[in-house]
């Protein structure tokens, strides 16, 4: 974790967002796989570590922002505890680690909760658990906790945490030195004829041995069509493209989310390099365009707009360039969002609302399909990290679906797309820091992205 003073400060900025009344932070607790004592592995709310850093299960955090007081909130370990599973640090040295206040039971602070009435601000819960015991404590049916969260709460957290210090930036470099030499190991191996997992698991190793885990379930696939294909089991054959969304999570927790996709043989087919030239212009465009006021849309569109004119010179598309996006034709092929916030979560924040961190009163959702899953769309600022991540891909059951629909017919050349049935798919993504007029893509290593520089490390490699 960082220095006590660091989430002092947060805190303190938290309470002076917030304004008034009691803050309710509430920690994870351990969730049993098949029976109680069997449990998965522990991840910490990311909020709570935010403003505490600490890591162990039930704990809370509640701040008296009327006092100016802040409380620990847990259980002291018992001696059974401790014959299972050792001496463990109590709530006051946990509190003196975080520069806390003061520690409080979890039934003292029940007790505060069940007085606060309407002075209490407090996040939605995201799991049974943690819907079950703040029902308990509050006395609210689960089904009326998220109407009964601070709007006000919500705001100030997302307000806080989108901001990324120099430390923060520091995390993600780290998680991004450790996923490129998971990312260039796996680019320097033999492939054709191994299992995906076997990749994954080797990776996981890798990880480990640097001290992190994975911050997402890796999506390591040659049909990269299935967007988060985390099914495992498939044998990687010569010919196909493997994409490989892979991203480390340090031990403080931030994470780096980073795609790759490179031929299983050592070269490109000539199809494969003119459909991967065109994401990457697309994802090179995108990235020279994100500096702060930028609205994050206007650079989904922008990178949209690269993928269609790339797909029409190809004989995929056709038409008014400008005209297929704004209708969604494009979303055929580039059905998600451009990119997302990144940190603690390496979809940031997504369990406050993705409205909430991605858009405003200026910026509403799009009903289109496509557009209706950007996760970001509101104006850039300095000290985000984004990911950018476009992507072209060839669903078949949505190309049948649309073709027998003739939908968008006058912008796609459904005869020539039917030749791409069993492509796959593409997807490049980087993650980057907005700085004071541009961005930065974050990462020290490079992680080869060029045709050029992927065939020469496939071709340089000894397999
Ligand atoms: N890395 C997977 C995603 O961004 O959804
Ligand atoms: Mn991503």
């Amino acid at each position: 974790m960082f220095e006590p003073a660091v989430y002092q400060k947060r805190r303190a900025e938290l309470m002076e967002r917030v304004g008034s009344g009691l803050i309710l932070l509430y920690g994870n607790g351990e969730l049993p796989i098949n029976f109680k004592a069997n449990t998965y592995p522990f991840r910490q709310d990311s909020t709570l570590l935010y403003y505490a850093g600490l890591k162990r299960p039930n704990l809370a955090l509640l701040l008296d922002v009327d006092a100016g007081k802040t409380y620990l909130c847990g259980q002291e370990h018992s001696l059974e505890d401790v014959i299972w599973m050792g001496p463990q640090a109590g709530l006051e040295e946990l509190a003196r680690c975080s520069a806390i206040d003061g520690v409080l039971s979890l039934s003292a602070m029940a007790n505060r909760l069940a007085k606060a009435g309407n002075r209490l601000h407090f996040l939605p819960p995201y799991r049974c658990e943690q819907e079950a015991r703040l029902s308990d404590w509050l006395g609210i049916p689960v089904e009326n906790l998220k109407a009964n969260s601070s709007q006000s709460l919500i705001l100030a957290v997302v307000a806080q945490r989108s901001r990324k210090d120099a430390r923060e930036v520091a995390e993600i470099e780290k998680a991004l030195k450790v996923t490129a030499s998971l990312h260039l190991s796996i680019m320097t191996q033999q492939l054709a004829g191994r299992k995906d997992y076997e990749l994954v698991e080797e990776a996981r190793f890798r990880a480990a041995l640097k001290g992190c885990s994975f911050a997402y379930a890796p999506i390591l696939t040659a049909e990269g069509q299935i967007l988060h294909k985390h099914r495992r089991g498939e044998l990687l054959r010569e010919g196909r493209l493997l994409l490989n969304d892979m991203g480390a999570e340090t031990e403080t927790g931030y994470a780096a989310d980073i795609t790759r996709t490179f031929p299983v043989s050592k070269t490109f087919t000539t199809q494969q390099r003119e459909l991967y030239e065109i994401v990457l212009q697309a994802q090179e465009k995108a990235i020279a365009a994100c500096k702060p006021g930028r609205p994050f849309r206007d650079v989904h569109l922008l990178a949209a707009t690269a993928l269609t004119e790339g797909l029409k010179a190809l004989g995929l598309m056709k038409g008014d360039v400008e005209e297929a996006v704004s209708v969604g034709a494009h979303a055929l092929f580039f059905p998600h969002g451009l990119g997302h916030m990144m940190g603690l979560d390496v979809h940031d924040m997504e369990n406050l609302g993705e409205d909430k961190v991605g858009y405003d009163e200026n910026f509403r959702r799009s009903e289109q399909f496509g557009l209706a899953y950007l996760r970001l769309a509101r104006p850039l600022q300095k000290g985000f990290v984004v990911t950018v991540e476009p992507g072209l891909y060839f669903i078949p059951s949505l190309m049948e679906k649309w073709a027998a629909e003739k939908k968008h017919e006058n912008f796609i050349c459904y005869e020539a797309v039917n030749q791409y049935l069993d492509f796959g798919g593409i997807r490049i993504e980087d993650n980057i820091l907005i700085t004071d007029s541009g961005c930065k893509v974050l990462g020290d290593v490079h992680i080869p992205k060029s045709v050029a520089d992927i065939e020469a490390l496939r071709g340089e490699s000894l397999f």
